[in-house]
């Protein structure tokens, strides 16, 4: 080792002898002509192999190095003009450290509702408004890229990182990444869009094998990925931890050459996940040209695998030319002067507006909301410990959470004097209690909550009896990255929660006063067996730094919500398809080793969920499984109320070559301006092969409709939409027949439909080269 940096020390020397070709976006063949294949080695290493120093390293996304909190930089070349670029998370704002040594300023940024949250808007402008805030942030406190969004599918209602992800439809999730990506972008800086691919547990994440067919990675876990890069072109890709069929993602050369590159047309640079990958000339060699956050034995092993003929210079090369393909196009290459200013006070107003957008309406019996009440009765530790975003990198150094509590006073809302005071004592004595338990914890590691107030009965009775009108209960769910959710206490209610609901849904309604339930949640849960409990159930997600004043917003009917859901709310966690092929309860220092012991990469174990999991119900997965079983569920994929009501008629379909255009009318029938989803989904009716009873296919937000105002909604789809992928034929198919499109405002109601029918067969064949690399593949 120490040989090797002397001899690298000396080549330098002789080296800089010589005038040296500065990097400019012209001569990148020229500079890695220049460059010694040491310097080619690190350049494809984050930077923080050169020093192994906690503080500097960025074990798992933290670096001290340039922007302090960064998650990593890439490797700098003075002597050619190159310089190192920062990347940060991630998906709900952007992640650095909020304070510095020795520095007065403080460097906090924007915190957005988490994607799941964006993604329940269905409004691919505000989404695109939302990245282009998080850009600025990004671009004004010197960051280069952001490793944002995340695009994989919710396979399974526990995953840990579904706050972060979009949906369970793979269109909504590429459009609303495209749309975030495009926003991020139009600032002239970076995205990674991660995690490629079939990244959808997090239990043993850096070692899982996802075990699918090749039509479920077509039709589902890559068709998002597809939409995405194709509609915004991002600068980079994160590779996902896990194997594909016995295949680490960042190995395969047929997933980031052939389809993402060849395919696609993927014209960026693709980096690993945080120690993501286990051979680094297998990396290499596929086209995966980044390591991050960089290793050693990453720079090692590749002048050792050269040496020895296992990876060709060339390889390396194209690796090389990609980095700095992307170094040229980064602010700080062009020297740009970030002012540590960026607009925070505008994103706050639009994380506020954003956030109520998001919201879904599941329940308002009787028109309970918007409230008329003003003195309310406010239960719940989550309402005073408000969850504004989860937890891992893509967790946010927000300036401020606004508490639903706070929301409501800020909004002209009077609380319950005695509750009030229960509650905030609590939550102080709570927080006493977990602070001893919470430091001993890493920081990206899942959050532990207050519980509810025991014996609350008294305060209930008290409270129903006071001069308070209404009771608003908050019930609150986190979860963090390598962590999956439980199914008991998590994905359904506690005890004390389920306690608590009771006794004030009985003591309020005895004295007929109403009863309203928020959901500050990560991702779907149990509501089916307790919802007659309340009266209007509203999901606010992880709402951002403004949380509370968004609920307040929409409880006093400020604004409409009109979220959607992205992903169903099944009546029990057993009618999920892919319940028994998911790692269930693990406990956090079970089976979850690998995410700490990078070694075992190396694969020693061979249990069921943990170290392989089968993608059994392949394409049928969330609403596509629900619909074509006839299974019942609490809520549909894309349900959400308004305040108002809406009327859809004039069904028009357009056949213009290669594309059908659809449009409807869509009326405000009732008394309040609200906003609503019109949704596309098709459906074949004869189909050769087993399909989905629908499939989305297009959708669009209408803008603000007052009452009794109608417009007209059209969305183009594609004839090619409406291809399958055929396993046997290795091909995209286009089958002849009869097709149904349907319209409506969620999955399971679609009152509008027109029949199409193709009438020439298409087939388009794509590589066969992401083989299974051991046999091990799970197929139907
Ligand atoms: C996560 C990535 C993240 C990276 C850097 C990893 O643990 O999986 O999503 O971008 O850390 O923080």
């Amino acid at each position: 080792m120490k040989k090797l940096t002397l001899c690298c020390f000396a080549t330098i020397l002789a080296l800089s002898a010589v005038a040296q070709p500065q990097l400019t976006p012209n001569n990148i063949d020229k500079v890695i002509k220049a460059m010694t294949l040491e310097e080619k080695a690190h350049l494809v290493v984050g930077a923080a192999h050169l020093n192994h120093n906690k503080e500097m390293a960025g074990e798992v996304g933290y670096t001290g190095k340039i922007i302090p909190g960064a998650a990593g930089t890439t490797y700098p070349i003075p002597r050619l003009g190159v310089p190192a670029i920062v990347v940060a998370d991630g998906p709900a704002g952007l992640r650095i450290s909020p304070t510095r040594k020795g520095d007065s300023q403080t460097y906090y940024c924007t915190g957005f509702p988490v994607g799941i949250h964006l993604a329940s808007t269905w409004n691919d402008e505000i989404i695109y408004n939302v990245g282009s805030a998080i850009g600025q942030e990004v671009k004004e406190y010197g960051v280069d890229v952001l490793l944002a969004p995340g695009v994989n599918i919710m396979r399974n209602p526990l995953c840990g990182r579904n706050f972060e992800y979009y949906s369970e439809d793979p269109l909504l999730a590429g459009k609303t990444a495209a749309a975030m990506i495009n926003g991020v972008e139009s600032h002239g800086v970076g995205t990674s869009l991660k995690h490629f691919a079939a990244n959808s547990q997090e239990i043993n994440r850096l070692a899982n094998d996802s075990r699918l067919s090749m039509r479920a990675l077509r039709e589902i876990y890559l068709r998002n990925f597809e939409i995405a890069i194709k509609e915004s072109q991002p600068w980079t890709i994160m590779t996902s931890y896990n194997y594909i069929n016995g295949r680490h993602a960042s190995e395969d050369p047929g997933l980031l050459e052939t389809i993402l590159r060849d395919e696609w047309g993927f014209e960026g640079m693709v980096m690993t996940d945080w120690n993501g990958g286990y051979d680094v000339d297998k990396q290499i060699a596929a086209g995966n040209d980044l390591m991050m956050p960089g290793k050693m034995f990453h720079y090692e092993g590749i002048l050792q695998a050269i040496k020895e003929g296992k990876l060709a210079e060339s390889d390396l090369d194209i690796c090389v030319k990609r980095v700095l393909e992307l170094v040229v196009r980064t602010p700080r290459f062009q020297g740009y002067k970030f002012s540590n200013k960026p607009d925070m006070e505008a994103h706050a107003k639009l994380t506020r507006e954003v956030a109520s957008e998001g919201f879904v309406l599941l329940k308002n019996n009787n028109m309970s909301l918007p409230l008329k009440e003003k003195k309310v009765a406010l239960f719940g530790s989550t309402s005073y410990n408000f969850i504004a975003g989860g937890k891992g990198s893509g967790d946010v150094n927000r300036p401020y959470v606004v508490d639903l509590r706070d929301g409501l006073i800020n909004n002209g809302f009077e609380l319950n004097k005695e509750l009030d005071e229960a509650y905030t004592k609590h939550i102080t004595a709570e927080k006493k209690r977990l602070a001893p338990q919470k430091a001993l914890r890493k920081w990206y590691v899942y959050d532990l909550r207050p519980n509810e107030l025991q014996r609350p009965h008294d305060d209930i009775i008290k409270a129903a009896e006071s001069d308070a009108e209404v009771a608003i209960v908050t019930i609150g769910r986190n979860s963090a990255e390598a962590f999956d959710r439980f199914v008991e206490r998590d994905f359904m209610l506690c005890p004390d929660e389920e306690a608590l609901l009771t006794a004030v849904s009985r003591e309020f309604h005895k004295v007929g006063k109403k009863v309203i339930v928020i959901l500050n949640i990560c991702s779907p849960m149990e509501i089916a067996s307790w919802r007659d409990k309340a009266d209007a159930i509203l999901i606010c997600w992880m709402p951002g730094q403004e949380g509370g004043n968004s609920v307040a917003d929409v409880l006093l009917g400020k604004v409409s919500p009109s979220g959607h859901l992205p992903t169903t709310f099944p009546i029990s966690y057993e009618d999920v398809r892919s319940a028994k092929n998911f790692p269930r309860n693990v406990p956090e220092n079970g089976l979850n080793q690998s995410r700490f012991n990078i070694s075992n990469v190396g694969k020693i174990y061979d249990v069921k969920n943990i170290d392989y999991t089968n993608y059994e119900e392949d394409i049928y997965v969330g609403y596509r499984d629900y619909a074509t079983r006839k299974v019942e569920v609490a809520y549909p994929f894309g349900y959400g109320l308004t305040y108002s009501q809406f009327e859809m008629s004039n069904m028009k379909v357009k056949e213009c070559k290669a594309e059908y255009k659809v449009s409807c009318e869509v009326k405000n029938i009732g008394s309040f301006p609200a906003k609503q989803v019109v949704q596309l989904y098709s459906s074949e009716l004869a189909p050769e092969v087993d399909r989905p009873a629908i499939e989305l296919r297009g959708y669009k937000k209408t803008p603000l409709l007052q009452a009794g105002e109608k417009t007209v909604v059209e969305i183009v789809i594609k004839k090619d939409d409406l291809m399958t992928y055929n396993e046997k034929a290795n091909a995209w198919k286009l089958t002849k027949g009869d097709y149904d499109l349907l319209l409506g405002f969620d999955s399971q109601t679609l009152p509008l439909k027109q029949k199409v029918t193709i009438s020439t067969e298409k087939i388009i064949p794509v590589s066969t080269l992401m083989k299974p690399a051991s046999g091990e593949v799970f197929i139907k």
